[in-house]
């Protein structure tokens, strides 16, 4: 089974748990790489140990979690092999899979609630990549 690696910052700290809980109840193995509170942290830090555990082949797929998403989604993208997509709704959920082959999920827990994150999540980890036409279109950027 994929391993998924988790991390956040304060601001998606909530959601982070809401999505352990769900791997957790699922049997779905996943390391979580913190931060452990609501307490101010720096997310590059966070998306750092993410990113590398992907790309040292410890995790498949990468879920972080920030108040928006946004900054996890920058810092994740600057590191070589991650396709990091931030996203709020379903069909992004899915299509960022199919064509982008999105390693990581980055997702705002100022903008979701826990439900939602873990409804993206399920959608995330459990669409394959198309492969094809798409794999063509991320070497152009790889
Ligand atoms: C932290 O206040 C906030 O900047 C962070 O969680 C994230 O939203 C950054 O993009």
């Amino acid at each position: 089974m994929v391993m998924i690696a988790l991390g956040s910052d304060h601001g998606g700290f909530e959601i982070k748990e809401a999505i352990k809980t769900y791997l957790s109840d699922k049997g779905i193995p996943f390391i979580d790489f913190g931060t452990d509170s609501l307490e101010s942290v720096d997310y590059p830090v966070y998306a750092r140990k993410v990113c590398d555990s992907i790309t040292r082949g410890e995790s498949e797929l990468g879920i972080l979690c920030c108040g928006t998403g946004i900054g996890m989604s920058m810092a994740a993208n600057k590191h070589k092999g991650i396709r990091a997509a931030v996203l709020n709704e379903e069909f992004s959920a899915e299509a960022t899979r199919r064509h982008n082959n999105a390693n990581i999920l980055c997702l705002g827990g100022r903008i979701i609630d826990g439900k939602k994150a873990v409804k993206l999540t399920e959608i995330f980890i459990n669409t394959p990549f198309d492969g094809g036409r798409h794999t063509k279109r991320i070497g152009m950027f790889e």
